[in-house]
């Protein structure tokens, strides 16, 4: 089986969402849930799941990215993964980071991408009006939430919405797509898969 590591900074509810999808025939297994919080809940699940847990936190670092992602090559080179999943990771990587993992690394983004990259997406469709809104999975590349486009769900907006319940609407697709996503990358597909 492939061999996936998801990096998380809190909840992990999107890592959950994979960590129960690679049951069975699936064609991939979880080998390392790591993270830079060292308090993230998310730990906590997957360790009961009985998935490795590791954690670097970021702040010893203090701004210096190089050597903090050096701490977190360690424990990802000790698990070995074929593949990484950012499932909201809140730490900017470095393109040296990105292109040692280049191709391997998929991140999931609460908006529909090329909109709203970045923070507070969820408060950023809503004051602009928009009718609809979503998640996307995308490719890791250099630049911040960008890359190949792999899959994305859509969800209305409705007139009463607050970010709180725009934000629960989108998380329930982002734990639909991201299954859907890995399962086909992981069988070689890459595209894009647009979930109703
Ligand atoms: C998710 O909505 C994810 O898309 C987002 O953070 C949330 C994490 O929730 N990611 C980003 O904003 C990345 N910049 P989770 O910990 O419950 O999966």
């Amino acid at each position: 089986a492939r061999r996936v590591a998801i990096l998380i900074s809190g909840g992990g509810s999107n890592m959950l969402a994979l960590l129960d999808s690679m049951r069975g025939d699936h064609p991939a297994r979880p080998c390392l849930v790591l993270s830079n919080e060292p308090d993230a809940a998310g730990l906590v699940h997957a360790s009961q799941r009985g998935v490795p847990i590791a954690a670097v936190d970021h702040r010893p670092f203090a701004g210096d990215r190089a050597a903090f992602e050096a701490a977190l090559m360690r424990p990802l080179e000790a698990a070995n993964p074929d593949i990484i999943c950012l499932a909201g990771f809140m730490r900017v990587l470095t393109p040296g980071f990105v292109t040692h993992w280049q191709g391997r690394m998929l991140n999931i983004h609460p908006s529909l991408l090329p909109k709203y990259r970045g923070l507070h997406t969820h408060t950023r469709a809503l004051a602009a009006g928009d009718s609809e809104h979503g998640c996307t999975v995308h490719q890791v590349t250099g630049a911040l939430d960008d890359g190949p486009i792999l899959g994305q769900a859509r969800v209305p907006v409705l007139e009463q919405d607050t970010a709180q319940t725009l934000t629960a609407r989108v998380l329930e697709q982002e734990h639909r797509l991201y299954p859907a996503v890995l399962k086909r990358f992981v069988q070689g597909n890459r595209a894009p898969l647009y979930l109703k």
